[in-house]
């Protein structure tokens, strides 16, 4: 199975000039290796210009989308991002659940609107470092709560049913404002939580064709260490995805892998 790596982009680049030299040099790293599947998330005013334009074999994604079109003002509907080639959308980040206050309620419409118009979630579940402190039943017991939040009703959306479930702990993100940190999970501790999370939806949820990947702090150096696992399906990639010589390098790692 191909893994697939996502990358978020955040709010970088500044210029359109720079999204599209990041997207051409990716493009081409991607033609070159094959066995991996990418996407890249950035921001909306680059990224339908460069969906529109491209021929593969690189997707695209949104970080963010709304459940619904009409009167909401700055809002972008899942059904503008499926008419603009768009096929993901990071849904719960954990920048904006703690930045702008974005709940578990709001993920769920987010999911929900997204598996509607046939875009793919790449929904983010994950801890606080204050919860992590809590040891591992509390993390657990946390991790199973957002995850049955944010796939409620799931089961009965019609049609698409394409999803990427991100096991993505708050406290291993390396992208801070003002820098950036190595704070990666262990490899063992993220495998643990994958299969304790694909315990989850596959029991109660008959959600088919989700894949499960681990986000944070995934770079050059770790990148095999957490793809060579069969379970972890792919990586949600930060800070390393605008450094374009170190995400050909992981494209490079995860397409022999
Ligand atoms: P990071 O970010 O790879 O810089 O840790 C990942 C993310 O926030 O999705």
């Amino acid at each position: 199975m191909r893994k697939i790596l996502i990358a978020n982009w955040k709010a970088n680049p500044r210029t359109h000039a720079e999204a599209e030299r990041l997207n051409t040099t990716v493009t081409n790293a991607a033609k070159k290796h094959k066995n991996v599947e990418i996407v890249l998330c950035m921001p909306f005013p680059w990224l339908t210009d460069i969906s529109h334009k491209a021929k593969g074999p690189v997707r695209y994604g949104s970080q963010n989308m709304f459940w619904d079109e009409g009167p909401y003002t700055g809002e972008v509907s899942a059904g503008m991002l499926k008419n603009s080639k768009v096929e993901y959308a990071i849904i719960g980040h954990s920048e904006r659940r703690r930045l702008l206050g974005e709940t578990d309620e709001m993920v769920n419409k987010k999911v929900l609107a997204a598996l509607r118009a046939g875009i793919t979630p790449v929904l983010c579940i994950g801890e606080t470092a204050e919860m992590h402190k809590e040891g591992m039943v509390a993390t657990k017991r946390f991790i199973k709560n957002q995850l049955t939040k944010a796939l409620r009703g799931v089961s009965s959306v019609n049609g698409h049913r394409s999803m990427v479930i991100t096991y993505e702990p708050a406290w291993a993100i390396s992208t801070v404002r003002g820098g950036s940190k190595n704070n990666a999970d262990t490899p063992e501790n993220a495998l643990a939580m994958i299969r304790f999370m694909k315990s989850i939806p596959h029991s109660k949820f008959p959600i088919l064709n989700s894949r499960f990947i681990y986000g944070g702090s995934v770079n050059g150096k770790n990148a095999k260490a957490f793809l060579q696992h069969r379970e972890i399906e792919g990586a949600l990639v930060g800070g390393a995805s605008i450094r374009p010589a170190e995400f050909i390098t992981m494209i490079k790692i995860a397409s022999e892998l």
